[in-house]
């Protein structure tokens, strides 16, 4: 395939933040009497702010307000802000930085496509955001994955056809997003969860330009 663009999701294909959102949600949590685990935590993986909170209420059997809702988001929130301003460039996942800019000298464009709204704040403390052509995040969009609107967006940013973009995706909901897209996607992870992607592969660091073109 001719590859024109790649679209990156951030957290778990870049970077791992899956364990910051993990301490900050697990201390809200803790205050709110809800027993959140690890396991608990995966279902979090590529999921809005505002759904990851519904999801751990769920869990914990417990109602709240929206206008309370919102006020338990924000205070996660600050707690994970405080813990990714702390963040360093030897924090971006391994092969990440190198395949990045393999795919740029070749002169693919790169886009970032993200469900955070902390996307901006990650690239500036790895030291990434001068690898991407176009940055997609939690900001620019208000239909959450699987809805393919912030890899269209990505796209559409860098001014490629979706059938000429790559999506590498950590997440199941990211992997059907792509497709929905009409996108080709890479899955990063477990072949088995990820079965839906067109390639799977364990990290970027696997990932080669051959493979690419083979997607
Ligand atoms: C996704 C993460 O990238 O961003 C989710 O995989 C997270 O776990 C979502 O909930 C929203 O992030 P933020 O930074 O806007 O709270
Ligand atoms: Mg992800």
């Amino acid at each position: 395939m001719d590859v024109k663009a790649c679209i990156f999701d951030l957290d778990g294909v870049i970077v791992d933040t899956a364990i910051y959102h993990f301490k900050s949600w697990k201390r809200l949590a803790d205050e709110l009497g809800i027993n959140f685990t690890l396991h608990d935590n995966e279902r979090l993986k590529g999921v809005s702010r505002v759904r990851s909170l519904e999801i751990i209420l769920e869990i914990g059997n417990v109602t709240k307000t929206e206008a309370e809702q919102h006020e338990l988001a924000s205070r996660k929130n600050e707690w994970y802000t405080e813990m990714i301003s702390k963040m360093k460039p030897d924090e971006v996942l391994p092969g990440a930085k190198e395949f990045l800019q393999l795919v740029k000298n070749a002169g693919i464009k790169t886009a970032l496509g993200s469900a955070s709204k902390n996307a901006g704040i990650i690239l500036d403390k790895t030291g990434l955001t001068s690898f991407f052509d176009a940055v997609i995040d939690g900001n620019h969009v208000s239909k959450a994955k699987p809805d393919p609107e912030v890899f269209l967006k990505g796209a559409e940013a860098v001014q490629v056809d979706p059938k000429f973009c790559v999506v590498f995706e950590d997440a199941i909901a990211g992997v059907e997003a792509a497709l929905a897209g009409g996108m080709k996607v890479v899955g990063i992870g477990s072949p088995e969860i990820l079965s839906k992607a067109n390639l799977v592969v364990s990290g970027l660091s696997e990932m080669n330009l051959e493979k690419l073109k083979a997607v």
